[in-house]
């Protein structure tokens, strides 16, 4: 196995996408990049170039396209796959669940077809905290009950039992399943970052376009929650974390022999969203006007990981503080207000 294999990386151009090739090429892999630009710009890899010197492989296509893939294992060989292609907007999936299914699932599906077909058997996958549902106790470990209250989280559901189900019948499988929990900040070059379309409807994307007078002012979904301030309690990790935790889980994947593990990439820290209100106020210098608003359908009071596993298993964990979130974010917002348009 030489390192000038590549890694094949789906939904590669996307905002972690983006941030894991920079992670990738720091680490000395050759990331080979498949996206079909549905939710993100090819920008996003010329910017990768700018940051790393190196501009990652790129092929413009779809994860369902089954001879695409067939060609694009046959001709570059990964070494393994990082698979964050998919959708990802929970309101919408209640929309239009079809859609959810078709891409999340059958995408994953008709991936793994190919990859058996092709011989390769190493995958890391972006599953999600949404697994846990509204948990019992936090902080959350990866031996929690699992459940969903949308397609969203379903499809990630059902894609991790599929993954089980996978390595069971050919044990020769190695799968990572990284359960992230919430993903916030940018490159601290301030040339990558998160480029929502329309309206964010996650919070720290929300917060910086109120800052930059995008938006006149951020909505909290709730003060009633029994949490310390009533506001809602997330752990929000900084992207270049999670980047470094899938280099992380690359090398243990690809050094510890067949096999399927499941962690938790987060930083074991809860944050409220007044406090986070509080921090992005500090770092930026600029006020985020706010006002209370009933709670947000489906949303859960408190949730943040228990990190151990991840530290134990891949010798990662995240290091970057909410000031460095909060900065990190406030820079890509402020030199790019439009995002990658
Ligand atoms: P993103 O939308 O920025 O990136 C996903 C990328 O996949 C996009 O570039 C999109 O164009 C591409 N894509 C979608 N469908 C495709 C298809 N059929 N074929 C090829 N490319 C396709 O989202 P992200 O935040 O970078 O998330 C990456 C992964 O991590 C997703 O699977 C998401 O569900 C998961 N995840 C994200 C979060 C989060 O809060 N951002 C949290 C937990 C899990
Ligand atoms: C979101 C996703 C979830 C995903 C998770 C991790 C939704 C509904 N859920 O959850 O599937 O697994 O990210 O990435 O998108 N908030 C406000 N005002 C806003 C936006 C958010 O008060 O305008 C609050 C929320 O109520 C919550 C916190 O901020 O308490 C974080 O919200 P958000 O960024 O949307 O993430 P999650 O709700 O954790």
């Amino acid at each position: 196995m030489s390192m000038t294999q590549p890694i094949l990386v789906t939904g590669g151009a996307g905002y972690i996408g983006s941030h894991t090739c920079v992670a990738l090429i720091e680490a000395g892999y050759a990331p080979l990049v498949l996206d079909n630009l549905c939710n993100s710009s090819v920008e996003s890899l010329a910017r990768v170039q700018r940051i790393t010197g190196v501009r990652p492989g790129w092929i413009e296509g779809d994860i369902r396209d089954a001879a695409l893939l067939e060609q694009v294992l046959a001709e570059h060989r990964p070494r393994a796959v990082i698979h964050f292609a998919g959708l990802k907007a929970v309101g919408e999936s209640v929309q239009e669940p079809l859609a959810y299914y078709d891409n999340n699932v059958g995408g994953t599906t008709i991936l793994l077809q190919a990859m058996q077909r092709a011989g390769l058997r190493n995958i890391i996958f972006s599953s999600s905290a949404t697994v846990y549902g509204d948990p019992a106790t936090v902080p959350i470990r990866e031996d929690f009950p699992r459940s969903a209250t949308n397609p969203y989280g379903r499809s990630k559901l059902i894609i991790e039992d599929i993954l089980d189900d996978l390595q069971r019948a050919d044990p020769a499988w190695r799968i990572a399943r990284l359960r992230y929990f919430n993903p916030v900040g940018a490159h601290p070059s301030g040339l990558i970052g998160e480029d929502p379309r329309g309206i964010p409807n996650n919070l720290m994307p929300y917060i910086t376009q109120v800052a930059v007078g995008r938006l006149p002012a951020l909505q909290v979904f709730g003060g009633d929650w029994p949490t310390p301030d009533g506001t809602g309690v997330r752990d929000y990790i900084h992207v270049m974390d999670l980047a470094e935790g899938h280099v992380a889980a690359l090398a243990y994947l690809l050094e510890a022999g067949a096999g399927m593990f499941t962690v938790n990439l987060g930083t074991g820290q809860g944050v409220s969203v007044l406090q986070m209100v509080q921090a992005f106020e500090r770092t930026s210098g600029h006020q985020v006007p706010y006002r209370v608003v009933e709670r947000r359908a489906g949303d859960i009071a408190a949730c943040w990981a228990d990190p151990a596993r991840a530290r134990r298993l891949l010798h990662w964990q995240a290091r970057r503080d909410l000031d460095t979130i909060c900065a990190d974010a406030w820079r890509w917002q402020q030199a790019n207000p439009r995002g990658y348009a």
